[in-house]
């Protein structure tokens, strides 16, 4: 047991947390995806499914609520003798169990109850490779008597765009049935919200058959909210559970439901597992009957288990870190990679945020956590991107992750990071030949990625205003400063900067591709934007955030709101703009005014009043989300920053007060799941100071994991070789990472026997001492076993 709280507590390896109360102060949940079928659910066992995104296609229904949570797919037991029900999970019954407990893991979760003395132990997953979800229940007798029981299954379909705020509308076109053979009932829409090919609306089907199907012979079914709910009853008290058997409505003339019926009866000590699966197969491209045997069988759910397993550990197992901190080692090896692509990249669905959409510059940034196990899913995330820029080098800030379309807009930096992450995707892979790739644009022919990228930054560059700072246009990072810069007047530092550090990084590339004129212009707007925003963007003791329409400025101490922002900051640093006394400055300021109890704040102080100039960051409450509260994902760059300034402490101090385990000790306060980062937690003028909200569904994961790897352990992959260069705390004896970089393994020990944060006094490679500062690239496929001693270099 780690980390133990009143809720739960972390397995001793880390990968499972386990629940041990329904009632936590928020809903902990579980988001699993296999990157087109997902599924979120609660410790109350509410949530939803859907395939391909949970906004377009939602198969299930639910609303977002956060303190109901109350839409799920359940499971009724019912004593028939003792004339009692209950449920596996806790709701919608809510019954007072004798053991409880949850356990979420990389794939799976686990709902484990006892009632009745009737143990249920309920493990759901999506499979790893089709569209379909599991559920085995198994029922334990630790009673003396023999037992007639039965299991009801309950699901509500929407099928297409949720929410259907029209539903009454939406029914109309849902047509239920029930295959006894199989085990099952069907569910098919002929409307889904898109235009047929002439434009049409309303005028095309939902392309799927969604199912609900049982391993056991079928006592009863319905398809009929009617019948199985009861007129004016609730899903805790069900008209079902008074009947003997489910009614077996389907047809067209119902309000669409699933709900399957098995009898089960155990002897004294006996147990007995039935399995559930629930699904979509498309048109033309699945056949409901074979995904239904696939998987509703227990021998077939236990392969599918293992294949669940098999497949998470592609993507979380190719890297490990041994640090002495357990909360860093448990995020990093495991869930923050777990949360990036399950819920992030694929599942695009959280308790706090449904996105049906492809964030240009999130999903990009997420798109790291595949570099050291899965290379390939970064580059076909990069190929994506580029896909969805005009020819004009601009991009969707974000598009449908079904059938395309998106919002084009003058934001200022969602372009610039395709330059950018591709250079981290370089350093990791060396894999140069993505740069030739051909990809057409929007509204433009293909061209090479390179060209891509270059449009992207010529695009940048014809967005400055007359003193050399890029224009803020719609925003820039920070989404919230939504009227800044509408009119193309006011300027952005942060994004000055932005461009600054990839400028740095793809003037070599021009140089490579022979495009010296290209190389040289970008080198003439590097230095200017150097000069310009040290002249223009330096507040006396910290970096400016911007300049509105009307020319005010923005993040400065002339302010009374707003006075200091995070993100210049952090980035004069980051991307070396900022000389050496100015870094220190502009962190000490960062360290003064923005680092609190729970990380560092995006502003201070927060806004109290709408801004019409500002946008809707001051429409926010104060304290929350930008509005000076810890944004997360700008939180992890102070880690980042903190170590290039050279204080480590610092670094290792703002990455633990943001590690979620270590709020385990004030969950009260914390409120939010332990295991997966918040977007925000509650800044200091909050009435909740210290709450954690938003989780999940937050870019914040994946580089909570980069800071943690590669600027605190300081492993970072180069063109030629591994780095090492950590920025420890001192008292840190040492640390190991196994990591995969290109073609090999390897095995690295970190000793710092004169427990020092910094310097490398010699590394070993197989035995031999190296010479230079790069771990060579070796490409050979085996192990090698990397010695490293801190201590000042001799
Ligand atoms: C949200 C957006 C992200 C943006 C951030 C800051 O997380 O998804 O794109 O950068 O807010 O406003």
């Amino acid at each position: 047991m780690k980390f133990q709280n009143a809720y739960g507590y972390f397995s001793d390896d880390g990968k499972e947390y386990v629940i041990t109360s329904p009632l936590t102060p928020r809903p902990w949940g579980n988001i699993m995806s296999n990157g087109d079928f997902g599924m979120m659910i609660s410790q109350t066992g509410s949530g939803y499914s859907w395939r391909g995104n949970a906004g377009q296609n939602r198969l299930t229904r639910s609303f977002q609520d956060l303190i109901k949570d109350n839409w799920g797919k359940y499971f009724y037991i019912r004593d028939l003798q003792r004339n009692i029900f209950w449920s596996a999970t806790y709701k919608p019954v809510m019954l007072p169990y004798q053991h409880f407990s949850v356990v979420h893991g990389i794939g799976y979760s686990k709902f484990t109850q006892e009632y009745q003395e009737i143990e249920s132990e309920l493990t759901v997953f999506v499979a790893a490779s089709d569209p379909v979800e599991v559920f085995r229940l198994k029922l334990t007798n630790h009673s003396t008597e023999a037992r007639e029981l039965d299991i009801t299954s309950y699901a509500e379909w929407l099928l297409g765009f949720a929410p259907d705020e029209h539903r009454e509308f939406h029914k109309l076109f849902i047509e239920t049935s029930a295959g006894v053979a199989q085990n099952a009932v069907y569910a098919r829409k002929c409307l889904w919200g898109f235009a047929d090919e002439k434009g049409r609306h309303n005028n095309i089907d939902w392309p799927y058959t969604a199912f609900m199907a049982v391993s056991e012979p079928l006592k009863s079914f319905d398809c009929d909210k009617e019948t199985f709910i009861g007129l004016y009853h609730n899903d805790d008290q069900p008209r079902a559970m008074i009947e003997p058997k489910l009614s077996g409505h389907s047809g067209r003339f119902t309000d669409a439901i699933a709900a399957l019926q098995v009898q089960v009866n155990l002897e004294p000590g006996q147990s007995k597992t039935v399995v559930f699966s629930l699904g979509a197969a498309e048109d033309g491209k699945e056949e409901v009957a074979e995904l239904i045997s696939r998987y509703t069988g227990l021998h077939q759910c236990e392969q599918a288990l293992q294949e669940v397993n098999a497949f998470w550990s592609r993507f979380i197992d190719s890297e490990k870190v041994e640090t002495p901190d357990d909360a860093f080692n448990f995020m990093t090896n495991t869930w923050l990679k777990y949360q990036a692509i399950s819920c992030r990249l694929w599942g695009k669905s959280a308790f706090y945020q449904v996105s049906a959409g492809i964030g240009f510059r999130d999903q990009l940034q997420d798109s790291q956590i595949f570099l050291i196990s899965e290379p390939d899913y970064a580059r076909k995330q990069l190929l994506l991107h580029a896909a969805h820029q005009f020819i004009e080098g601009d991009v969707f800030h974000w598009w449908f992750s079904i059938r395309g379309g998106g919002p084009r807009t003058n934001c200022s930096d969602d372009l610039l990071w395709l330059p950018f992450i591709l250079d981290a995707y370089l350093k990791e892979t060396g894999d140069f030949s993505i740069l030739d790739e051909a990809i057409p644009y929007l509204n433009g022919p293909a061209e090479s990625f390179y060209a891509h990228c270059k449009r992207a930054i010529e695009r940048s560059f014809s967005r400055f205003s007359p003193r050399g700072i890029p224009l803020m246009g719609d925003h820039d990072w920070n989404d919230g400063l939504s009227a800044v810069g509408t009119l193309m007047r006011g300027e952005s530092f942060w994004v000055g900067e932005f461009l600054y550090m990839i400028l740095g990084t793809f003037i070599p590339l021009a140089r490579m591709r022979g495009e010296t004129g290209f190389a040289e212009r970008c080198e003439i707007v590097r230095q200017s934007l150097k000069d310009a925003v040290n002249r223009h963007g330096w507040d006396g003791e910290w970096y400016l955030q911007a300049t509105t329409d009307d020319g005010l400025l923005l993040g400065s101490k002339e302010n009374s709101e707003g006075q200091i922002f995070l993100m210049p900051n952090n980035w004069a640093v980051i991307s070396g703009l900022a000389d050496g006394e100015r870094a220190q400055k502009a962190m000490n300021s960062v360290t003064k005014y923005l680092f609190k109890d729970y990380g560092t704040l995006l502003n201070f102080p927060a806004f109290t009043k709408p801004r019409s100039d500002i946008g809707y960051v001051t429409r926010y409450t104060p304290g929350l989300r930008e509005n000076g509260g810890v944004y997360t994902h700008a939180a992890t760059w102070s880690i980042w920053a903190y170590t290039l300034v050279g204080e480590p402490e610092l670094a290792y101090e703002a990455f633990r007060r943001i590690c979620p385990p270590n709020r385990s000790q004030d969950i009260e306060t914390y409120k939010a799941e332990p295991y997966v980062t918040p977007g925000n937690v509650d800044g200091p003028v909050s009435e909740y100071y210290g709450r954690g909200g938003w989780t999940w569904y937050t870019g914040s994961s994946q580089w909570l994991h980069r800071v943690a790897t590669h600027w605190i352990l300081g492993i970072r992959p180069q063109t030629d070789g591994l780095l090492v260069d950590p920025s420890i705390p001192a008292y840190w004896p040492g640390f190991k990472v196994t990591r995969k970089f290109r073609n090999a393994t390897y095995k690295i020990e970190v000793k710092n026997p004169q427990r020092i944060n910094r310097g490398i006094n010699s590394i070993t490679i197989d035995g031999k001492s190296l010479e230079g500062e790069l771990i060579p690239v070796f490409n050979d496929g085996q192990v090698h076993d990397v010695q490293v001693i801190m201590g000042k270099p001799e």
